[in-house]
C-alpha cells in the first residue's frame, strides 16, 4: 500500500489508474480504524480494482465543544490494518492540504432539511462539515463507488440525497452495522464505555429490534412505540437524546403507509454518545 499527503500526487497516480481503466473505490474514515471500517474496505475490494483510503479527522464537522483535538490518531496501527485487507492507496492529507485557505472562509456544501434532525439537531453544522468535506475527498479521488456503513445511517442518507442531487454520478454503496455478540453495534466510541455500563449498552440495540418488531406485526403508533422504548433505554440507566421512527430515504416521520421505515436511536453514557439503526422494508399488506 502506498501512502499519500499531497492531492497532487494521489491525482497523478488515480490518474494513470482510470486511463488504464481500473475501477475505483473509496473509502472514507477518520482513522482509529476497528473491524466495521475494515469491512468497508473488504467491500469496496470485491466490486472494484484498486481501493483507495482516506484518513482524516476533519475539524470543519466537530463542534466547539467536540472532542477534534483528543480523537485519537493511530496512523500506524491503521497503516497496518489498511494493508491487511488489501488497500491499495491510503490519502493521509494533513488540515492545511484540505483546507488551505482555513476553515471560515471554506466553501461548504448544505443538504437542507434531512441534517437538521436526529443527530442534526444536537451537532448543529456537523453534517455541513461531513457533506463538504466528503464533496473535497470525491473531487480528489473521483471515484467510481464509495463505501459507507449503515451505523451512521443518517451520514449515509445525507451522502446519498447529495450526491443525487449535485448529479455526482458515483456508486454509493451502504455496508452492514458491524455488531458485538450482544446488539452493541461497533464504533470508535465504544472504548468510552465503562466496564460497569458495558453489559446494559446492548438496551439501545434491544429498543430498536423491539420497535421494528412491532411494526412488523402491524402497529402504526410509532410516537407511542417511540416513547415506550425511550422509557426502557432510561430504565436500563441511560439518557436519552432521540429515538424516532422515520422515512428510510428522506428522514422525515414515518407516515402510516410508508413501507421503507428506519428506526434511529441515539444515547448517552457517562463518556460515550452511542448511536445505532434497524431497518425495516414492509411488503404490502404488512
Ligand atoms: O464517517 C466518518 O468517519 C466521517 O464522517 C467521514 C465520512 C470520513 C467524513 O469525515
Amino acid at each position: 500500500m502506498k501512502t499519500y499527503h499531497h492531492i497532487d500526487s494521489l491525482r497523478e497516480t488515480l490518474n494513470r489508474e482510470r486511463a488504464a481503466g481500473k475501477r475505483i473505490g473509496f473509502v472514507p474514515t477518520m482513522g482509529n480504524l476497528h473491524d466495521a471500517h475494515l469491512e468497508l474496505v473488504k467491500l469496496a475490494r470485491e466490486t472494484n480494482d484498486i481501493v483507495v483510503c482516506s484518513i482524516f479527522v476533519n475539524g470543519l464537522q466537530f463542534g466547539l465543544n467536540e472532542d477534534w483535538d483528543k480523537y485519537p490518531r493511530t496512523l500506524m496501527e491503521d497503516s497496518q490494518k489498511l494493508q491487511g485487507v488489501g488497500c491499495d492507496y491510503l490519502f493521509n492529507p494533513d488540515d492545511n492540504e484540505m483546507y488551505p485557505n482555513g476553515l471560515d472562509t471554506q466553501s461548504r456544501v448544505i443538504c437542507p432539511t434531512m441534517t437538521d434532525v436526529l443527530c442534526g439537531a444536537s451537532r448543529p453544522g456537523h453534517f455541513e462539515g461531513v457533506t463538504t468535506v466528503v464533496t473535497k475527498l470525491f473531487n480528489i479521488v473521483q471515484p467510481h463507488e464509495a463505501v459507507f456503513g449503515i451505523k451512521d445511517f443518517q451520514q449515509l442518507a445525507v451522502i446519498r440525497r447529495m450526491v443525487e442531487d449535485l448529479c455526482m454520478g458515483i456508486q454509493i454503496t451502504a455496508a452492514p452495522i458491524h455488531r458485538e455478540i450482544d446488539g452493541l453495534a461497533m464504533s470508535s466510541r465504544n472504548g468510552f464505555i465503562t466496564e460497569e455500563e458495558r453489559p446494559k449498552v446492548s438496551q439501545l440495540n434491544k429498543s430498536l429490534n423491539w420497535v421494528k418488531d412491532h411494526i412488523e406485526a402491524g402497529r402504526r403508533d410509532f410516537g407511542d412505540l417511540g416513547d415506550e422504548a425511550r422509557q426502557q433505554i432510561e430504565d436500563a440507566g441511560f439518557r436519552v437524546d432521540y429515538f424516532s421512527v422515520c422515512n428510510s430515504k428522506t428522514l422525515a416521520p414515518a407516515a402510516d403507509d410508508d413501507r421503507n421505515i428506519t428506526i434511529l436511536g441515539a444515547m448517552f453514557t457517562a463518556g460515550a454518545r452511542l448511536i445505532d439503526n434497524v431497518s425495516t422494508n414492509l411488503t404490502e399488506g404488512e
